[in-house]
């Protein structure tokens, strides 16, 4: 466990921006990522996660397919039992993985007894297709079972969904990685809709049809890679990759405030309206993180320029889902508006 929390590294958690879901219930609008990728073993994210905690931070973005769960749920029980923060304070999220979309509520009371939890506050569908791949597994990997996107499919794991959300088991549902149609087939069809769609959201990449729509649908928008994930595995590089920290517009708002450009993003997200999840395992960073959130604001002009920076630069590509017939990663993501079926 790392020391020398002395009080000037504590940010008072009433001070991190909240997002106000359908529900009314808050988010925290800061979160730390817990996807150590193959970087980081689960016990240094766990340390993070209750350091954090003691240093202010209280949602996190957990998923069983990090695979670092019960770690995590170590952590939680002493950030409740010896650090003195009441469950009521903490934003726990954890996302059900595609080999058990079958299977939902098994998912997740493996990831609640994992977590050592009674409820988590948001439960996500991490992808919307079935399709399961090895855990560290190259791009070029592919599940020979792998199916597109049918929604029939998707509206029976999104009932299971609902039935945890009615169970209790869950305060809120939502999704991660849809796109605009696939959320409007959604909405028509859903008895309970989405609280959040995670997506990922930095200034390189902003999705802004797919933010305007999940606003305008009172789905509240959360921001994953929201530096631009710098640390990513080569697996999900490719050559165009564009890299927003060292984009000339949040260099120069990070030399302005004596921040880091990673910072820089961060608090564009905030007061852009949507939550993000950054991860780190270093103190140095995540503190810097969370004191930044809660000082000085970008300036409108500032915002502005990022406004302006976004270049359509989707990182997390998802290759690895693809079905056979399917050509690019494109597929996965719905273009021209219209879901790829098998036959395209
Ligand atoms: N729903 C989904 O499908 C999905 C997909 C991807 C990610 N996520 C979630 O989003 C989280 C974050 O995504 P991500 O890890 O890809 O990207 P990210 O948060 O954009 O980047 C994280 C990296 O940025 C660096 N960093 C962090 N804080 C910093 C600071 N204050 N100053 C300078 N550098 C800093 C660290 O690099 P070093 O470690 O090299 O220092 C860290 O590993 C994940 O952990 C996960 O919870 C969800």
């Amino acid at each position: 466990m790392q020391t020398n929390r002395d009080e000037g590294n504590v940010v008072d958690p009433a001070l991190v921006p909240t997002l106000t879901l359908s529900s009314g219930a808050k988010m925290p609008a800061l979160g730390l990522g817990t996807f150590g990728s193959d970087r980081y073993s689960g016990a240094q994210i766990a340390e993070a996660v209750e350091d954090a905690a003691a240093l202010g931070y209280r949602h996190f973005d957990c998923a069983s397919v990090y695979r670092n769960e019960p770690e995590i749920g170590a952590a939680l029980r002493n950030v409740v039992e010896q650090i003195g923060i009441s469950r009521d304070q903490l934003w726990i999220t954890s996302k059900v993985w595609n080999d058990c979309h079958d299977k939902v509520e098994e998912a997740c009371r493996k990831s609640l007894k994992d977590l050592q939890l009674d409820y988590l506050d948001l439960y996500l569908v991490h992808w919307p297709f079935p399709n399961y791949h090895a855990p560290g597994v190259g791009v070029d990997a592919r599940d020979p079972h792998a199916v597109p996107y049918i929604h029939e499919h998707y509206m029976r794991t999104w009932k299971q969904m609902e039935q945890l959300q009615q169970k209790g088991l869950v305060r809120h549902i939502g999704t991660s990685n849809m796109t605009v149609p696939k959320l409007r087939l959604l909405l028509r069809d859903a008895e309970i809709p989405p609280a959040v769609n995670e997506m990922e959201l930095h200034p390189h990449f902003q999705q802004s049809s797919l933010f305007r729509f999940v606003v305008e649908h009172n789905i509240a928008p959360v921001g994953y890679s929201p530096m631009g994930s710098p640390s990513r595995p080569e697996r999900d590089r490719t050559p165009d990759d564009t890299v927003d920290m060292d984009d000339p517009v949040i260099v120069a708002i990070a030399n302005r405030l004596g921040i880091h450009p990673a910072v820089v993003c961060v608090k564009w997200a905030v007061q852009h309206g949507h939550a993000a999840i950054p991860f780190s395992v270093k103190r140095s960073q995540y503190l810097a993180t969370l004191q930044a959130v809660v000082s000085e604001e970008l300036t409108a002009e500032e915002m502005g320029a990022i406004e302006g920076i976004d270049k359509n630069n989707r990182l997390i590509k998802g290759q690895v889902f693809l079905w056979p017939g399917s050509t690019s990663w494109e597929d996965l993501w719905d273009l021209d508006g219209n879901i790829k079926s098998a036959e395209k």
